[in-house]
């Protein structure tokens, strides 16, 4: 479990976004990073599995609108697959299912995914990162 919480926590300079003309005393500079997919690998209803680093993400298109999650589950920490007939990302492990929002709807998880920041930007999905 500690493998899963380090992860979580690499990753959360991204949740909340730094908004643009925000005070910048505590706050980060944030800029478009690597790319994590092309927009075409990612058509509406459906999803795609890569990484970044060591960490697995799932990109899930919902009516044209792509998301990017921590593809790993809330519950125990097992990796993230999707199901192309429910529109679920689910857990092989204990069975928990998330909506394409990261949404718990089916336990034992209890703790919606981690969504981290994107944006598109000439056909690729770019990562938001930290400039310090
Ligand atoms: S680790 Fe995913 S449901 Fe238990």
């Amino acid at each position: 479990m500690n493998g899963v919480r380090q992860q979580r926590q690499r990753l959360l300079w991204v949740d909340p976004p730094v908004v643009e003309g925000a005070p910048d005393d505590d706050s980060l500079d944030i800029r478009a990073g690597r790319s994590i997919a092309q927009v075409d690998q990612v058509p509406p209803g459906s999803a795609y599995r890569t990484t970044h680093g060591d960490d697995p993400l799932i990109l899930v298109n919902a009516g044209g609108k792509i998301t990017t999650f921590l593809a790993v589950c809330t519950h125990e920490g097992c990796p993230l697959g999707w199901n192309p007939n429910q529109h679920l990302i689910r857990c092989p492990c204990h069975g928990s299912a998330f909506d394409t929002a990261g949404r718990v709807v089916n336990g034992p998880a209890r703790v919606p995914l981690t969504a981290l920041q994107t944006i598109v930007e000439r056909g690729e999905v770019l990562l938001v990162e930290p400039t310090r």
